[in-house]
């Protein structure tokens, strides 16, 4: 690949073919959680909370509002009037306003703005006209100038404890672009109710595409994150507290449980196989790792690609993880997991307090970085794990592997190989798909495309190398058949 062809898959600011691209997608950009005056530090007190936040996608700058009655607004943050920041406008009932020229504007007590502390000026984010310029108190009596002035808003919803957008726009990139939003991918994540779903999420320095290029390659975690002892089952549990590749592999080998660390230390060359598949509301790339450990015996780990840049795959037999990637720009990524628990409800409070200690709030940056050589320890990495970042928290290692190729990996350098073939057809995809939508298209699917009757699902466990396969199947639809929110 060269310069060129790198900067154009990678790119996404406003108007490139990628920036095109990902604003036909729902982009998660916040956690509801960060409104909680309890658990941000950012956001005032419970007598005083703050509701307006500045949240970055795609090399744009918005804010974010939550209204007094739970709704959502997102608007441009540069006030329209000479571009101070509205985050840090006040939030106000309209009832309380003193409105000049109000007459086009219904006014209720359940109407609210955001006011900006520069001159004053007011923009509705409640009712029908979101952005609405309603009052500008510095000009003359009887100006009728905020009628003619409203700041640009988008759709956005909340779902499984995030915050997502819809940043198609078509004046700011010049195309066709969609004016009504597709509806959300169909994943079993969105079906979950609160009780049994944790998000989270996480800044990384580098762009999305090597963020999600790590998630998709089904090689790695048996060099990157090998420990070199696996821990006692017995006290990891079935969850293992959440911790990725701390649990059993579902399955028996000749009547004993393994850890997926040896699963993943002793069979270390998988075979890969990718199957494109779409749903009426999804596109992506079903992939299967296989591992053979006897004639017998394989292990299965079956994991999904969804496009533009989300992966499902196991945490353990009973929970998922799903992951966004959001382009902050295109040298920063959030990394947005939402954990999908199949069996009991999750202690959402437990899993917080794990990854906060390896986390700074309110920008959720981690403490690991290339400042401080993200804590490798070349004593650990002698004796404990192939990394030597850290056994806790394996959240690093990808860290480390996304943010040490430098903000933007130089792709011209590199060599593909036979254990990089999900992330060529991904690649397949993304450019002809930037193609499509700098022509106003809808991506097209990849060549063999199946379609889905159901949410994509994901495995890990033995099974026998004949039937693998069915054995897949049977154990997604038991693991199915388990979540109480399914029936
Ligand atoms: S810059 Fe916002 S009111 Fe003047
Ligand atoms: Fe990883």
């Amino acid at each position: 690949m060269n310069h060129e062809q790198n900067l154009r898959l990678t790119q996404v600011g406003s108007g490139t073919p990628g920036g095109l691209l990902q604003r036909r997608f729902w982009q998660p950009v916040a956690l509801v959680e960060e409104f909680d005056p309890m658990l941000a530090p950012d956001m005032g007190a419970a007598e005083y909370p703050r509701l307006i936040k500045a949240v970055r996608a795609l090399g744009q700058d918005f804010v974010l509002v939550k209204n007094h009655d739970g709704s959502w607004t997102l608007m441009d943050r540069d006030c329209p009037h000479r571009g101070a920041n509205l985050s840090f406008a006040r939030y106000e009932n309209m009832s309380t306003l003193r409105i000049i020229s109000a007459g086009e504007v219904p006014i209720s007590s359940q109407n609210t703005a955001i006011r900006c502390p520069f001159h004053g000026w007011a923009f509705q984010t409640s009712g029908d006209a979101p952005g609405q310029c309603i009052d500008t108190p510095a000009e003359p009596e009887g100006s009728t100038l905020c009628q003619h002035i409203k700041q640009r808003s988008y759709p956005v919803q909340e779902k499984a404890g995030v915050v997502w957008a819809w940043l198609d726009d078509k004046e700011t990139n010049g195309s066709e672009g969609a004016d009504v939003p597709e509806p959300m991918p169909e994943l079993d994540c969105f079906h979950a109710p609160a009780s049994h779903s944790f998000a989270f999420k996480g800044l990384w320095h580098a762009n999305w595409l090597q963020c999600f290029e790590v998630g998709m390659d089904p090689a790695h975690p048996s060099f990157l994150h090998r420990f070199l002892q696996d821990a006692d089952l017995q006290e990891t549990g079935s969850n293992a507290g959440g911790k990725q590749f701390r649990s059993a592999a579902a399955g028996d080998v000749a009547g004993e449980r393994w850890p997926m660390t040896r699963v993943m230390r002793e069979l270390h060359r998988p075979k890969l196989s990718a199957q494109a598949v779409q749903s009426d509301t999804l596109q992506g790339i079903r992939i299967t790792a296989l591992r053979a450990l006897s004639e017998q015996m394989t292990h299965v780990r079956m994991t999904q690609a969804i496009f533009p840049h989300v992966f499902v795959i196991p945490l353990s037999e009973t929970l998922t993880i799903t992951q966004w990637h959001l382009p902050v720009d295109d040298g920063h990524t959030y990394w947005f997991s939402v954990f999908t628990s199949f069996d009991a409800p999750i202690d959402q409070a437990a899993m917080r307090a794990q990854r906060l200690p390896y986390t700074t709030l309110p920008h959720y940056i981690p403490k690991a970085g290339a400042h401080n050589a993200w804590g490798f320890s070349p004593e650990e990495q002698a004796t404990r794990t192939f990394l030597g970042m850290g056994e806790e928290d394996i959240n690093v290692h990808d860290q480390w592997a996304v943010e040490s190729m430098g903000g933007l990996q130089d792709r011209t350098r590199e060599h593909l190989a036979t254990s990089d073939k999900i992330i060529v057809l991904y690649r397949r995809w993304l450019a002809r798909a930037q193609d499509a939508a700098a022509n106003g298209q809808i991506p097209p699917p990849l060549p063999a495309t199946q379609s889905l009757s159901e949410p994509p699902g994901t495995v890990d466990g033995f099974a026998p190398s004949e039937s693998w396969e069915s054995w897949a199947q049977e154990q997604l639809a038991a693991k199915r058949s388990k979540a109480s929110w399914m029936k």
